[in-house]
This record gives C-alpha cells, structure tokens and sequence, in this order.
C-alpha cells in the first residue's frame, strides 16, 4: 500500500496559479501566447493555468519519453509527439509539471528554438532545485520543492494519482524510495 503526505494542497495550488497567471498576463499585454503543456502531466496545470491569463490564449501540446514506470530517468529523451503548427513568431509558454534534473526542459527549449519564436518562456508548477544537473531555470515558478517523489494535480507515479487535487510525497513504496 503506497502512503500518502499532503505537500501542497489545493487551495495553496489555486492561489499560485493565479499569481502565476496574472504576472503572465502582465508581461505580456495585449499579445497572444501559445501555451505548449508537456504530456501528460502538465494537463492539469494547463487548464488551471490557462483560465487565469486574459490574454489570446491558445493550446499545443508535445509529448517526450521520460520516467517509464517508476522515478529513475533513463537518461535518453526522445520526442512522442510533436507539435500541430509551426511556432514561428509567436509567443511561446513551454508549461511543465516540475523541473527536476532539467533534461526534459532543456531538450524542449532546443525543439523549440527551431521553430524560431518571438519569444520562449518556461512555466513549471514545481521546482526540484537540488535535482538539477543541466543549467536551465523557470521563468514562472510556482514552489521550489525538497527532493521527494511527488504525485497529484497531473503528477504521477506508474501513470496513477494524476487525478489527485493536492500534492502528495509518496511515502513507503519501495521503487521510490
Ligand atoms: P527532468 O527531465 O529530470 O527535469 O524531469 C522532468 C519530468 O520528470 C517531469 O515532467 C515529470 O514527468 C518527471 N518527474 C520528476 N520528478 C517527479 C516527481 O517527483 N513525481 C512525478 N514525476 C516526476
Ligand atoms: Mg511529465
């Protein structure tokens, strides 16, 4: 049986996410965004997320291979699922569950990069600091995190408790521990 902790809860999620919408509504007056939300975690934080920017506001969606089954990334990532449309030009909000070593995101940034944007931002609702082996950072944070396995609000574990509304640490599991 996987125990769970509450690490942030819903109400805390629900006001950062507003926080995080309004300074991106702010940063960008007046001009459309794309948001691209990394499959599948970001879901969720993208529907959150996206309801609180008053701005032109449009959806894509990428898809990379990365943690399999269990926590340990295996180190090679490669791309699932493209974009739909050419990028080029536009305002473009990479939104990303949590940054951890930094691979995935570093990967993206590239993907990205060709499509030559006007401008390439990252959103990423957790932050694993301590994790991080590659030099990238998030333009908009929601919470900085200690190193724990994490699950809910898209988050998962083996493809389970995405469906969770708060953050939990999966305690006592021996894959994650
Ligand atoms: P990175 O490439 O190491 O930054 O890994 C980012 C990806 O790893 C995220 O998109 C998550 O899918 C996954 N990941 C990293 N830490 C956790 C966690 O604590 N819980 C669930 N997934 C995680
Ligand atoms: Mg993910």
């Amino acid at each position: 049986m996987d125990k769970l902790r509450v690490l942030i809860t819903r109400q805390q999620i629900a006001a950062k996410v507003a926080e995080m919408g309004k300074r991106i509504t702010a940063d960008f007056a007046g001009q459309p965004v794309v948001l691209i939300a990394v499959l599948k975690g970001a879901t969720i934080f993208l529907a959150d997320l996206a309801r609180q920017i008053q701005l032109d506001v449009s959806f894509d969606f990428i898809a990379v291979s990365s943690y399999g089954s269990a926590k340990h990334q295996s180190g090679e990532i490669k791309l699932m699922k493209d974009l739909d449309r050419s990028m080029e030009g536009r305002n473009v909000i990479l939104v990303e569950d949590i940054l951890d070593t930094g691979l995935t995101l570093t990967y993206l940034k590239n993907v990205l990069q060709a499509h030559r944007p006007k401008t390439l931002r990252i959103a990423a609702l957790l932050d694993k600091i301590s994790r991080r082996t590659a030099p990238i950072h998030g333009d908009y944070v929601g919470f900085a995190i200690p190193d724990e396995f994490v699950v809910g609000y898209g988050l998962d574990f083996a493809e389970r408790y995405r469906n969770l509304p708060d953050i939990c640490v999966l305690e006592s599991c021996p894959e994650t521990g």
